[in-house]
């Protein structure tokens, strides 16, 4: 299989997730139910997933279990792009293509919409489909990499540093946080899922995992950075040139374009040189890494 059939076979069991594990509009309150669906249905690279299905191949988990996993983190994922777009954070009225949903919407809605998503994601993370050791594990996971020493703390400097400049490691520490954390559960989530279900977690794969998200889920802000600059918002989906609008500190600010693009490229290598443990069954994993260093929205 290529990988882009791979991808085109995950994304749709992804997509089928989604549908599943989202309350249907036909459900009271039927307003919210339809503005989560626009926020989560039909739009995004759905990285996370991809990185979950992937993780989790290598371990010899169940299908099933992992789109379960990946519709969690990507509803915790599109719940912190629906808050991130919101006037009192970056104050967004574009994202995936279409209006963000306070726009489309209002603000209220918008901020259910975030609550509600981040709930249901723990619903899915409860399903049955999964033992009941594997539900805490992921439900710790996600809950670690999405709260405050995770996405939101990371959201919480990203706020609290616009208009000043951050010292490389600072900046490093809110890209790992705002970002890297939960790119890295998707990775451990994955993973997770087929050791819990085969003798328990392997320490050893988990940390050569662990050493491959730190690079991806820091190249993935870094590319991000990147992209604000040099792609226009038609090819984004989302507003270009905003984070020098808004005076937001980004790799490109602090270091510069042409360094910014080196970094990705050394954390990429970083990525491959991590997976070498796993040799060729980590060929998914590898290929995510360029994509994720390589895409151009
Ligand atoms: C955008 O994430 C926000 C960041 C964490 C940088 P993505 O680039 O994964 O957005 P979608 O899911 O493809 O829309
Ligand atoms: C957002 O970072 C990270 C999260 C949503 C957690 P950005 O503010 O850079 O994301 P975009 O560029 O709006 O997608
Ligand atoms: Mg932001
Ligand atoms: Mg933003
Ligand atoms: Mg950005």
């Amino acid at each position: 299989m290529t990988f882009e059939q791979w991808m085109r076979s995950v994304l749709d069991r992804v997509e089928g997730a989604l549908e599943q594990y989202l309350p249907a509009e036909s459900i009271e309150p039927a307003k919210l139910h339809e503005a989560m669906r626009y926020a989560v249905l039909g739009g995004g690279k759905r990285v996370r997933p991809l990185l979950c299905h992937a993780a989790g191949e290598l371990t010899g988990a169940k299908a099933e279990c992992l789109d379960a996993a990946s519709a969690a983190l990507e509803m915790i994922h599109v719940y912190s792009l629906v808050h991130d777009d919101m006037p009192c954070m970056d104050d967004d009225d574009l994202r995936r293509g279409k209006p963000t949903v306070h726009v489309k919407y209002d603000e209220a809605t918008a901020l259910l919409v975030g609550d509600a998503l981040q709930s249901q994601a723990f619903v899915a993370l409860t399903s049955d489909v999964f033992t009941p050791a594997q539900q805490a594990a992921l439900v710790r996971e996600l809950a670690l990499a999405s709260g405050s020493i995770g996405m939101a703390g990371g959201q919480a400097i990203d706020l609290a540093s616009v208009g000043h400049t951050l010292t490389r490691p600072q900046l490093e520490t809110m890209h790992r946080l705002k970002t890297g954390a939960l790119l890295r559960a998707a990775v451990r989530m994955g993973a997770l899922t087929g050791q819990l279900d085969n003798g328990g977690p392997d320490a050893k794969a988990l940390q050569a995992l662990d050493a491959y998200s730190a690079a991806v889920g820091l190249a993935f802000q870094v590319v991000d950075d990147i992209l604000d600059v040099t792609t226009d918002s038609a090819t984004l989906g989302k507003t270009a040139g905003k984070d020098a609008k808004d005076g937001k500190p980004t790799y490109v600010s602090i270091i510069g374009l042409d360094a910014s693009r080196t970094l990705a490229a050394q954390l990429r290598s970083d990525a491959h040189d991590a997976l070498a443990p796993f040799g060729a069954r980590a060929q998914r994993l590898a290929e995510l890494a360029d994509l994720v260093v390589n895409r151009v929205s």
